[in-house]
């Protein structure tokens, strides 16, 4: 029922439209997706319900170091367990790498408590990292041990 499959320049547009039914901070652009496709490091998944778009992640691969960038689920496909998906896949993403990382607002319990699942924890917290509106963020960090290159 979840399929989750690369972004490519076929369904860019349909992470833009995720992006922007889920965030109202700044949200990536379709063109910004469509740029995301030409940089090596970095890697977008969509998820599909059936056959509908219902979820993406981004993340970056800067070994020892990835991150999340963004991650989201549109409402009506949410706990199904479409975001877990996502987050087992960006974790299989990041084999030569020993940390993932992400920023969250404090006030986003939904999104803590999938990350803290998923073995992600509290690191830190940046003051006013968001806009519209002003909040904090945390820094949530999994830890993974590398795997030997050779
Ligand atoms: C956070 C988000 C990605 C979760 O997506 P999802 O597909 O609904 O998540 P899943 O169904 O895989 O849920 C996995 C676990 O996360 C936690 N979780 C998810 N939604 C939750 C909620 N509303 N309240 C509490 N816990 C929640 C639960 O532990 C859940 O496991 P369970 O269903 O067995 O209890 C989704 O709510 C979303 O897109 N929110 C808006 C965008 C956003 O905030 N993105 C994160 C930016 S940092």
């Amino acid at each position: 029922m979840i399929n989750i499959i690369p972004m490519s320049e076929e369904n860019y547009t349909q992470a833009a439209a995720i992006e922007a039914e889920c965030f109202n901070d700044r949200p990536w652009t379709a063109k910004q997706f469509y740029e995301e496709l030409s940089l090596d490091f970095s890697r977008t998944f969509i998820a599909y319900y059936g056959n509908q778009p219902a979820g993406f992640v981004n993340i970056w691969l800067t070994p020892p170091a990835a991150i999340i960038n963004n991650i989201a689920v549109c409402e009506k496909y949410r706990r199904k367990g479409i975001a877990s998906e996502l987050i087992k896949k960006a974790v299989g993403e990041c084999k030569q790498c020993s940390s993932l990382s992400l920023e969250v607002r404090v006030s986003n319990l939904p999104a803590i408590t999938l990350y803290e699942k998923y073995g992600f924890s509290k690191v830190g917290e940046r003051k006013n990292f968001y806009e519209n509106p002003v909040e904090n963020a945390y820094i949530m960090t999994k830890f993974m041990k590398k795997e030997c290159a050779e």
